[in-house]
Parts: C-alpha cells; structure tokens; sequence
C-alpha cells in the first residue's frame, strides 16, 4: 500500500510483518511495532532524537566484545532481565521465587572443584567467607548431583573477566552436590560494587542521575536433569544498596544470613548457609553473556 500520511504507517508495517511464517516471530514484531510506534507518538520523537537513538544502538554493539555484553547490561539497567526472569519463574510470576537475573558475567567452563574447595585462583583481599549450601526440591527431599556454579566479584570491585591482576577463572567454580544435596566452599565475603559505567549504559545512568553501585552478591546457577535450572544471587541483609539496586534484582527470598563469627579476631570468617530450592521443569544452561 501507497503510505498517504503519518496515521498509515502502523497499519502498513504490521501487515508487512503478518506475512512472516513463523507464527511466534510475527507475534512478537507486530506487538514491538505497536508498542514503538505508539511510544513514538506519544513523546513525539524528534528527528535528533532518532539520530541519538541510532548513535546509542550503535554504541551497544560497539562496546560489546567476548569479554563484555553490553547488551544484556543494557537490558538489565531497565529492569526487562528482572521483569523477564520473574515472569517466567516462580509458577510463571504467581508466586514468589528464589531466582533472580543472570547479569552479564556468568562464564561457561569454570573450574570443577571438590566440596570445601576454596574460590581464590590468586592472592583476593577480604574476609574469609565459608559457604555452606543445600540443594533440594519443594518436598524438602535432595537434590544429590546437582551442579552449583558460582561466580563472584573481588573485593575491589571487579570480576576477574574485567581485571588483569585477577588470575584467570579467579572467584568462580562449579560444585556437585552430594547424596544429601550438600555442598560447601570457602572464599571472600563480596563487597558491592559498580556496575560498568563506560559505556552507553553507564552514560544512561549518569543522565538519570542513577547511583551504580550493586549490593554485595554471590552468583549461583544450580542445574540438574528433571528441574528447572535455578539462576540466583545471594545478598547480605545489611547492605545499604539492597533497595537500590541499579539493576533490580534484589527479592526477599534472596536476602541470605551472612553471619560473622570471631569478629575483630585473627580467625574471623563469615558464614553463610543458604538453601537452593529447585522446581521441577527443563534443565537448560543459559547462553553464557560473554567467552
Ligand atoms: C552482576 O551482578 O554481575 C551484574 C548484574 C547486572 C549488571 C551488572 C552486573
Ligand atoms: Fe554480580
């Protein structure tokens, strides 16, 4: 069809894109260019504007490489991966969940590593932290075999990904629960720390006047045959960024007790024990952010 003026443009793409043969592409185009064009209408988008908006789409990619996605940073910064992740867990977003978005960090292959083994690849200042885990399903019943990969930030703020003086694989290891569901590690306590600020991203939150730091967390992905693979992050109750989070991913389901023991002492340690319940569903490993 000839486009006569601005009010048929809408009407033409979705026909264009109603011809597409797989039903679930043209489901989810045609509901984009609705939801698009009626933004665009809304705050009238100037043609700067536009121009911007293909300057950052650009950057996005730009600014991704192996070793950082920018892309899922992006998507993470306005909440879609909280909002995703939540709407597709916990019995579809009925009811409360222990799983929370998987950031752009998570690495394919770290180190398989005995129970009790420590995370530390390289000298890591910090706390020491023993983590002690179990793994098990709605009934109570455990979970033997499941395979718990964990992956942290150091201390200082940074994943060994984003940091040359980290020693490869530094801070992350992949555990299998034993015939009761347990499993334990020793490492650092994580520290908060902020998210990527050197990119198009990092340029959103400045304007938006968005503090970036995230609340300290652990990273776990427990994945077994017959359950659904659970993507979570564990927060100490007493960090100050809890609820404020710069990519929304604190629930209270994910608030663990970090306990200190011996403080002040030569043998201080924080403890945290912390219990992974799996549901039942497709165990499917997540597309790895980056290499
Ligand atoms: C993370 O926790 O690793 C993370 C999540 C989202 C954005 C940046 C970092
Ligand atoms: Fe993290």
């Amino acid at each position: 069809m000839l486009i006569q003026d601005q009010s048929d443009v809408t009407e033409a793409v979705l026909k264009a894109i109603g011809q597409a043969p797989d039903a679930r592409h043209s489901q989810i185009l045609s509901a984009l260019v609705r939801h698009l064009h009626a933004f665009v209408r809304e705050v009238r988008v100037t043609e700067e504007e536009l121009e911007f908006a293909f300057d950052f789409l650009n950057r996005i990619g730009q600014a991704s490489n192996d070793r950082h996605n920018e892309a899922a940073l992006f998507s993470d910064a306005l909440g879609v991966s909280t909002l995703v992740c939540l709407m597709n867990n916990g019995a579809g977003g009925a009811t409360e969940t222990a799983s929370a978005l998987l950031g752009p960090f998570w690495r394919l292959n770290a180190p398989e590593l005995e129970s009790g083994a420590s995370l530390l690849r390289c000298p890591t200042p910090g706390t020491p932290l023993l983590m002690r885990g179990l793994v098990r399903d709605r009934a109570g019943n455990p979970i033997a075999g499941a395979r718990v990969d964990v992956w942290q930030a150091s201390p200082t703020g940074l994943y060994e990904n984003q940091d040359q003086r980290q020693a490869e694989m530094n801070l992350r290891g992949v555990f299998t629960a034993d015939s009761d569901g347990r499993f334990h590690f020793t490492s650092v306590r994580p520290a908060g720390y902020p998210v990527p600020m050197d990119g198009p991203t990092g340029d959103m939150l400045r304007a938006q006047r968005r503090q970036p730091l995230r609340p300290a967390h652990l990273h776990f992905l427990v994945f077994r045959e017959g359950y659904k693979t659970l993507v979570t992050q564990v927060f100490p109750g007493d960090d100050p960024h809890l609820e404020y989070d710069p990519v929304f991913g604190v629930t209270p389901a994910l608030v663990g007790r970090y306990e200190m023991q011996n403080e002040g002492a030569a043998d201080e340690c924080c403890v945290l024990d912390y219990e992974f319940v799996m549901q039942p569903g497709e165990a499917r490993l997540p597309v790895p952010p980056i290499k």
